[in-house]
């Protein structure tokens, strides 16, 4: 079968490239790839930015997100048949969405929702699932809490501004003015145009913050929260929680520890509490993300579908941050739906 291929870890390693099928475990669904997007974490697993704790051995297929059709199914799946629509964002070490097949653990596949094309449906998981489980399973986030938003027009940020709507939140979040029509369309209540304006200046009193920019941004971010308020980073420093997630050595945990060190200190000295956060692959978390979509609670923010044959063009053109809004989705077959 084609597949986008990490032949060797580096910029210019990857590749469209034949290799063979996948075998398919007892637990696992086959899945025909109709469509996949792409993640930010693509490139940093092509660049082997994670090789101390996410071990793929090149070469191998990259690919966080899936959307497709069930051609098999292993001895002990239940609650799949062939010919079903799905979609799931693979767990770590077995990803592999840029390719003509997938073979998934059933338990992080889903249906696909009803509502949306498998094109669509493609441009879900990572971002839905990582905005879950940030805001549902971490923060606990009701009603009428205050939670600012960082990157609002991003494929991750654009999900969460809704998710974060739906749970009742009043929402801000940072974008380029040509964005604030489409996050307020999101349900962002405040825009603060990062280009022009420094939103520490001009937020206070937050019971949540969701970093994804780093650095400065997160410091920051910690000044705007009131007492107790939490802020999450999906982009760093990472924290011994981390490490644990990941089942890596405990000697991982005291150097993430020790790189969260600062950080973790102003958080402490400003009354307020940090956390790094990285995604699971979660089948039953999608099925109820499904519903969401179904029932027009989210929506999907596509910025541009490339085909196939053009996958290392898809990646440059969000590597160079090209995107003006949203998720950039990779067509295996055009989508009929
Ligand atoms: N840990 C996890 O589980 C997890 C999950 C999902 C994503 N992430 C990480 O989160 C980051 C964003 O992911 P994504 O999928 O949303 O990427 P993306 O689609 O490429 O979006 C990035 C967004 O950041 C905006 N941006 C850049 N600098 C900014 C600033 N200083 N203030 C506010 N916004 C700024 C860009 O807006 P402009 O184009 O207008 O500049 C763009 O909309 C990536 O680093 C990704 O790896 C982590």
């Amino acid at each position: 079968m084609k597949a986008f291929v990490v032949e060797k870890y580096g910029k210019d390693g990857a590749r469209v490239a034949e290799v063979a099928e996948p075998t398919v475990g007892g637990r696992d669904v086959l899945v025909k790839v109709s469509a996949t997007s792409i993640n930010p974490l693509d490139k940093m697993v092509r660049n082997g930015e994670f090789k101390q704790l996410l071990k793929y051995k090149t070469p191998f297929v990259l690919g966080h997100d899936v959307a497709g059709v069930v051609t098999q199914v292993g001895s002990a799946v239940r609650g799949f048949s062939v010919g079903d629509e799905v979609y799931a964002r693979p767990r770590d070490l077995r990803i592999g969405g840029f390719a003509e097949f997938i073979a998934i653990d059933q338990d992080d596949v889903a249906p696909k929702p009803a509502s949306l094309t498998l094109q669509e449906a493609a441009a879900v998981p990572l971002v839905a699932l990582a905005a879950w489980q940030v805001l549902v399973d971490r923060a606990h986030v009701k009603p009428g809490q205050k939670v600012l938003i960082h990157a609002g027009a991003g494929g991750l940020g654009s999900t969460v501004i809704q998710l974060a709507k739906h749970l009742g939140a009043t929402v801000a979040t940072t974008a380029r003015a040509d964005s604030e029509k489409l996050v307020r369309s999101l349900g962002a209540d405040v825009v603060v145009d990062y280009t022009k304006e420094d939103f520490s200046k001009v937020l206070s009193g937050y019971d949540l913050v969701l970093d994804s920019v780093g650095g400065a941004n997160l410091e920051k971010s910690l000044t705007v929260l009131k007492p107790g308020g939490l802020a999450i980073s999906v982009v760093g420093p990472p924290d011994a929680g981390f490490a644990k997630q990941l089942g890596a050595p405990s000697f991982m945990g005291a150097v993430m520890n020790i790189l969260s060190r600062k950080v973790r200190k102003q958080a402490k000295s400003l009354g307020v509490r940090y956390e790094f956060f990285f995604m699971q692959a979660n089948g039953s978390q999608l099925r109820k993300l499904g519903a969401l979509y179904d029932s027009g609670k989210l929506r999907p923010v596509i910025d541009r579908t490339f085909p196939f044959g053009q996958t290392l063009e898809a990646m440059a053109y969000v590597e160079q941050g090209r995107t003006k809004a949203g998720k950039v989705v990779v067509a295996m077959v055009p989508d009929n739906g």
